[in-house]
């Protein structure tokens, strides 16, 4: 009777252990980005500070706009904002007068952010993810 209780015991607590675990695991999964890269974003402080660090930060107005709270500002359209990183000159070149990429780029006196079209989907929404949150 005893060992029945252990046992039972014992199930229960490994089967919440084994929860509290993929718990865990879960607040690591980045919406956009497959269970095959989860190492890149590990790597999203790094490269983010690489590659767009020297114009963007995360809080702070300066040569190119802050990034934290970006996707609202593209009504969460991740699509979009990443063609627009892949080819800013080109998304600002085919959005009408007065739609969001036209303005923004009036705003930063129409300094041209360079093309990122080398970057994989998954590398860039790992560094906006990073970015968006606030380096959170
Ligand atoms: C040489 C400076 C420079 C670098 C490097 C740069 N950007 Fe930009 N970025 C800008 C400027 C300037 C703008 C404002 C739009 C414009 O004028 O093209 C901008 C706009 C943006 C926007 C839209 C911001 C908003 O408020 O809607 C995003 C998103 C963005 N950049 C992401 C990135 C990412 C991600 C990287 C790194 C892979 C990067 N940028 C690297 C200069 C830069």
């Amino acid at each position: 009777m005893f060992l029945d209780q252990l046992l039972k015991t014992t199930i229960l607590f490994i089967s919440f252990a084994l929860f509290i675990t993929s718990c865990g695991q879960q607040q690591h999964t980045t919406p956009g980005v497959t269970s095959s890269t989860p190492v890149l974003v590990d790597h999203a402080p790094q490269m983010f500070t690489d590659r767009c660090g020297n114009c963007h930060h995360l809080n702070e107005n300066t040569a190119a706009p802050m990034l934290t709270e970006v996707y609202a500002r593209w009504q969460n359209d991740t699509a979009k904002v990443i063609s627009f990183i892949k080819n800013p000159e080109k998304v600002i070149r085919e959005s009408a007068k007065d739609a969001y990429p036209t303005k923004l780029f009036k705003k930063w006196y129409q300094a041209n952010m360079p093309a990122f079209g080398w970057l994989s989907d998954s590398e860039i929404v790992v560094m906006l993810n990073y970015a968006n949150m606030g380096g959170k």
